[in-house]
């Protein structure tokens, strides 16, 4: 190990001086770390050891030892400072900024956007500051980009919609306002689009229907207002689906029956008003349906036993009216069911029960438990039909 070591270092000692661009980035990087405070350092001063940065800890190089990843965020460092030394323009060859769970504050640097090679770029779990810089648009070859989990406020960048590569967004956990820009529309590659505990604002943009590949939507927790845009329809390919925890309006589009794949519908916590579409019961992957606390009237889909996956539904405090179609006995699978503060009348079908309770798993004491949690959590107009 340490006469390898000796070797690059010797190697390193008469070779690598003479690529400009090596000690160029050497010594941008050693700038930085002279601008951080003293315990980070120390810390930094422990893993870049040697005079030939490739050979630091967090430092990988291409075969012309020009820097390419540049990744400190896998050691529990808690690394502290800012980016603002850091002169991005001396790693022109870097595709990987991982700095993930520091304690790094202060802006994003605007030069990020000279980083024409960059393809994953997370600085999320830190403590950044100020707003994303419009020019990380430039990064056409960007294909993650994670902020979350920062002090980030400000519009998400107008066009964004230029980042042709990206398939991972995740904006989360930050303080994130204005509008959802309708450039998204041009992201065909996206996979994952994740804003959620923002302070966002207007309406979905329609645009949001041509994101093919959408597998994760999840916009919860912030100030959406307007309806769901019918053309959610096309996103065939969608698993997860999260608009709870906001201000959302009109009633849920009939088109959402077209989500095949769909695992996860959460929308309660809205203003939705109108009928439960009965287009939904083509969900057969639905294996959550959580709808409560939101203005929907009409009833329950009579066909609602289709949904063979389904494992819990919840459409406690809306205007749902009617009885419980007896087809909610075929929903094997289902382990909650929460119907409360609603308008439902008639009976609890039998085999409901008796299937809530098989699923339970427990003990007979436990049972009799859940009977009661079971009675509780139907509307208090329903009579109890059933003994076990
Ligand atoms: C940090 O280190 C520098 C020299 O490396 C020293 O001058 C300074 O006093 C140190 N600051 C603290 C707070 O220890
Ligand atoms: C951050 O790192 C610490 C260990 O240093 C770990 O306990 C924590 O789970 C990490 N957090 C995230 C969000 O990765
Ligand atoms: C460097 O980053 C690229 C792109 O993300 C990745 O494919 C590669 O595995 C990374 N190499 C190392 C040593 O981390
Ligand atoms: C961010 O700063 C706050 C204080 O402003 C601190 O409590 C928190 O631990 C910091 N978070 C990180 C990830 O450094
Ligand atoms: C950085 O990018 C800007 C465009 O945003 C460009 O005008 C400038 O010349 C670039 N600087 C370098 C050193 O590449
Ligand atoms: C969004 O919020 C901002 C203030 O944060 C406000 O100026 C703007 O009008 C709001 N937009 C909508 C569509 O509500
Ligand atoms: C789905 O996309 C096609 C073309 O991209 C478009 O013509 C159609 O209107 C979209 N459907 C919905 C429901 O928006
Ligand atoms: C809920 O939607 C109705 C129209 O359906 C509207 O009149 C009402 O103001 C909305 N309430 C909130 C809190 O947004
Ligand atoms: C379910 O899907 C089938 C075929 O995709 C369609 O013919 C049917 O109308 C749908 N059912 C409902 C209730 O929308
Ligand atoms: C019922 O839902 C509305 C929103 O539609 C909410 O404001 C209210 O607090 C909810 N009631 C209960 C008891 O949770
Ligand atoms: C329940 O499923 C069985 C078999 O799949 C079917 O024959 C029956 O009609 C269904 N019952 C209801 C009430 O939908």
């Amino acid at each position: 190990m340490a006469s390898s070591f000796n070797l690059i270092f010797f190697l390193s000692f008469f070779f690598i001086p003479s690529s400009h661009v090596v000690s160029m980035e050497a010594e941008a990087l050693l700038k930085w770390k002279a601008s951080l405070p003293n315990t980070t350092q120390t810390l930094l001063s422990s893993l870049w050891v040697g005079s030939n940065h490739c050979n630091w800890i967090g430092v990988t190089c291409d075969g012309t030892e020009s820097l390419t990843n540049l990744s400190l965020a896998e050691y529990g460092l808690r690394l502290r400072g800012t980016l603002d030394s850091l002169n991005f323009l001396s790693f022109p060859n870097l595709i990987r900024l991982h700095l993930r769970n520091n304690s790094l504050y202060g802006p994003i640097p605007k030069h990020i956007g000279n980083l024409s090679k960059l393809i994953f770029l997370d600085l999320s779990f830190n403590n950044f500051s100020g707003s994303i810089p419009s020019k990380i648009c430039l990064l056409k070859s960007l294909e993650l980009i994670s902020l979350a989990s920062n002090e980030i406020s400000g519009p998400i960048p107008r066009d964004i919609g230029s980042l042709s590569s990206v398939s991972n967004i995740y904006l989360y956990d930050n303080y994130l306002s204005g509008p959802i820009p309708s450039s998204i529309g041009r992201l065909h590659n996206l996979f994952r689009f994740d804003l959620h505990s923002n302070q966002l604002n207007g309406s979905i943009p329609k645009q949001v229907g041509m994101l093919r590949s959408l597998y994760l939507l999840d916009i919860s927790g912030n100030s959406l207002t307007g309806s769901i845009p019918t053309s959610i329809g096309n996103l065939s390919n969608l698993v997860y689906l999260y608009f709870y925890d906001n201000y959302l309006s009109g009633s849920i589009p009939s088109e959402i029956g077209l989500l095949k794949s769909l695992s996860t519908l959460q929308l309660l916590g809205n203003n939705l008003s109108g009928v439960i579409p009965s287009s939904i019961v083509n969900l057969t992957n639905l294996f959550s349906l959580l709808l409560a606390d939101n203005a929907i009237s009409g009833p329950i889909p009579r066909d609602i036993g289709m949904l063979k996956s389904l494992n819990v539904l919840s459409l406690t405090n809306n205007s749902i009216s009617g009885s419980i179609p007896a087809s909610i006995g075929n929903l094997t699978k289902l382990t909650g069911l929460f119907l409360a503060e609603n308008s439902l009348s008639g009976h609890i079908p039998q085999p409901t029960i008796i299937l809530l309770i098989s699923n339970y798993q427990t003990t007979i004491s436990l049972v009799r438990y859940q009977r009661i949690y079971v009675l509780v959590e139907y509307s208090l107009t329903l009579r109890w039909s059933t003994t076990i």
